[in-house]
């Protein structure tokens, strides 16, 4: 939407940076200002290669919706969805089965009005103005509940999202999700990780945070695997995103031990054959353990 500036809302302040638009301008996104721009660069010093660290992720997100449709999911709650950029997630879900819906859950300004201005006309996905952490708002959101069946299986996707949230918070906050979804529900989560070492993802986590007011957790592999609670992983578990199930459509950037995210699929198992997973069911049994989690 060329010369269309409703994405930049009248109230922001455009000297604040925000986790949401540095991701956009690291993906080669427009809807960024240069208070953003200038934290991002403070990063690239840091690290040269971290516009690959974002594709990387990206590419991920692709492989993991795609796999989730062919595992016979069609809906999806996207958590922390951030700016509308390349491959979102009502794309390719849609291109892979048009009745896919879409519930797309963030708190930017900008991510908010941009997806609303994207999602005009699609009647299968919305966004939903929230705080992740406000579990029982997320899931009882009018929108939420007009788009999303609860009863059947779902995609609940929190990629790099869960780092944003204090270790006072994130167990709960998980856990309600996950509580909230019927058996055969996948759930798909990267997360920031100061594990691998070279990467030096504390220094690019502390300039983050310093310069946009916002804090970040970086967890290691027992605490972003202890984020799945009893979901089963599939296959090959947790790894970083460019080694999750690479393949020749979606392909991965960044050699495949590099990045700082750990990244992973877990499914709420059913104990029926699941879809190139061993052993664990995808096909929802119907039934109703969602309300703990609405509060
Ligand atoms: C790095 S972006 C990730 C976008 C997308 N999930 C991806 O992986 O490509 C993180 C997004 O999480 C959002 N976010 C962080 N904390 C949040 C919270 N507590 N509630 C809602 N959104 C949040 C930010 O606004 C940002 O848009």
């Amino acid at each position: 939407m060329p010369g269309d500036r409703r994405w930049i809302p009248d109230d922001m302040d455009p000297a604040r940076p925000s986790h949401a638009r540095i991701y956009d301008y690291a993906l080669g996104g427009g809807h960024n200002l240069a208070s953003d721009r200038a934290v991002f660069d403070q990063l690239l010093a840091i690290q040269p290669r971290i516009r690959e660290m974002a594709w990387t992720n990206r590419a991920f997100l692709r492989r993991v919706v795609l796999f989730m449709v062919e595992s016979g999911i069609t809906q999806f709650l996207d958590l922390g969805s951030g700016i509308p950029t390349v491959g979102n997630v009502h794309e390719i879900a849609q291109k892979a089965n048009p009745a896919c819906r879409v519930v797309y859950v963030d708190w930017e300004d900008m991510a908010v009005a941009h997806s609303q201005l994207l999602l005009e006309r699609n009647p299968l996905a919305t966004i939903v103005e929230a705080d992740i952490t406000a579990t029982g708002r997320v899931l009882g959101h009018p929108d939420t509940l007009a788009l999303l069946d609860f009863d059947q299986p779902m995609g609940v996707l929190a990629l790099t999202a869960g780092h944003y949230v204090p270790d006072s918070l994130v167990w709960d906050v998980f856990e309600a999700y996950r509580d909230a979804v019927v058996p055969g529900s996948m759930l798909g989560i990267s997360h920031g990780t100061d594990d691998v070492a070279e990467v030096r993802a504390h220094e690019l986590i502390n300039t983050t945070a310093t310069a946009s007011g916002g804090a970040l957790y970086a967890r290691s592999r027992a605490e972003i695997t202890r984020l799945f609670g009893d979901f089963e992983l599939v296959e090959p578990g947790l790894v970083t995103p460019a080694q999750w199930r690479p393949d020749r459509v979606s392909p991965s950037t960044g050699h495949p031990t590099y990045g700082c995210y750990w990244a992973a699929v877990g499914v709420k198992a059913v104990g029926v054959k699941a879809v190139g997973v061993k052993g664990v069911g995808v096909k929802g049994v119907g039934a109703k353990g969602r309300t703990s989690a609405l509060q």
